[in-house]
């Protein structure tokens, strides 16, 4: 199924961040976000992606010159001016011409949703369009849905005022859509799909909306751009592309040590007067004084290495007690 990621807007939250970058193109622990939405989708065997382009399409073409992204290949859409995110849509859909039934996600979001079962939830109601539902504690930021016991969406209000909201369901900002919606859409003018067409379509009874309680982050506000890195440095996203920067956990203690790109030393460990290469990974209470890791090397649980040198790749197993030692051993 071909996926068309909304990646257009201004990104007014996040300035001064998105004064000269489209939010989907700043990082999250070094990575820019697209690539992060990019490869959950191939993760769910999506093969081509469409990016409906708008606040400087320039730095995104610029970013992938080989035409792919996460390894998928990707069509572009310019829109000539912002059309809102229904009219941004439909604008991609005729230049691409999109023409079975595909998805939609907010360029900003990130999600370990499972888009197979989206798409096999609105196949099974035989849906017009399908939204992702996500449960938050404050809805008034986001699109409220109430749905019928089959999903069946009665009510979506784009953010409602507070404490006025139906339901603590939110529009999770993935959609399955047939190309029917396009024709909802007025042409040449900025549409809202939250605001024009959703409530629209609610109406005619042909909506749906699946509940989903898996990792889910809108990325749009400074605080929740933070909380996007912060959850990425902890390891708490199922698929992570390999990140270039080192993740240190609050509790572990480093002083005077090189940490390579990728390396992750976790709670209580100690880091004094060492170099870790690239990519190892250093597990809870561990010490490594002295010492140098060559890249991808796995400490394990309270293992202790000092004066010692450990080569590519080595599994030091928890517990165990290395001192003036070379790794591997001749
Ligand atoms: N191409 C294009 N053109 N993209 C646009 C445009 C446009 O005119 N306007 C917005 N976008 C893109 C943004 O870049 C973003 O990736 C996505 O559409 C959603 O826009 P936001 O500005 O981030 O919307 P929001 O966060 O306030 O609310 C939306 O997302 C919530 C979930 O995260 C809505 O869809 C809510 O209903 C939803 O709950
Ligand atoms: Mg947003």
């Amino acid at each position: 199924m071909f996926a068309l990621v909304l990646v257009g807007g201004f990104g007014t939250r996040l300035r001064p961040l998105t004064e000269h970058t489209p939010k989907q193109m700043l990082p999250i622990c070094g990575v820019p976000m697209i690539e992060w939405v990019v490869s959950h989708l191939a993760d769910h065997g999506i093969q081509e992606i469409g990016l409906a382009l708008g606040y400087r399409p320039d730095a995104f073409i610029a970013a992938y010159p080989d035409g792919r992204i996460a390894g998928l290949p990707y069509k572009v859409a310019v829109e000539p001016e912002a059309r809102g995110t229904a009219g941004a849509i439909r604008f991609a859909a005729q230049e691409m011409q999109l023409e079975e039934t595909f998805l939609v996600l907010n360029g900003d979001v990130l999600t370990d949703l499972d888009v197979g079962a989206l798409v096999d939830f609105h196949g099974q109601r035989n849906a017009e369009a399908t939204i992702a539902l996500q449960a938050v504690a404050d809805p008034s930021r986001f699109g409220v849905v109430t749905t019928d016991n089959d999903g069946q969406v009665r009510e979506f209000i784009e953010k409602p005022p507070m404490d006025a909201s139906p339901s603590n369901n939110i529009n999770a900002g993935t959609y399955v859509v047939n190309p029917s919606v396009i024709d909802r859409i007025p042409d040449a003018r900025p549409v809202s799909i939250e605001r024009e067409i959703f409530p629209e379509m609610a109406l005619a009874e042909t909506l749906y909306a699946m509940k989903s309680d898996t990792y889910w982050l809108d990325t749009g506000t400074p605080e929740q751009f933070l909380e996007a890195n912060l959850d990425a440095l902890r390891g708490r996203r199922k698929n992570k592309p390999t990140l270039p920067v080192a993740a240190v956990d609050a509790t572990a203690q480093v002083e005077d040590s090189v940490i390579g790109t990728g390396t992750h030393i976790g709670a209580e460990a100690t880091v004094k007067r060492s170099v870790l290469f690239a990519g190892c990974q250093v597990s809870k209470g561990v010490t490594i004084i002295d010492s140098v890791l060559s890249d991808d090397v796995h400490v394990g649980e309270g293992a202790r290495i000092e004066r010692s040198v450990i080569g590519l790749g080595e599994r030091i197993s928890a517990g165990t007690q290395l001192v003036e030692q070379t790794r591997p051993e001749p």
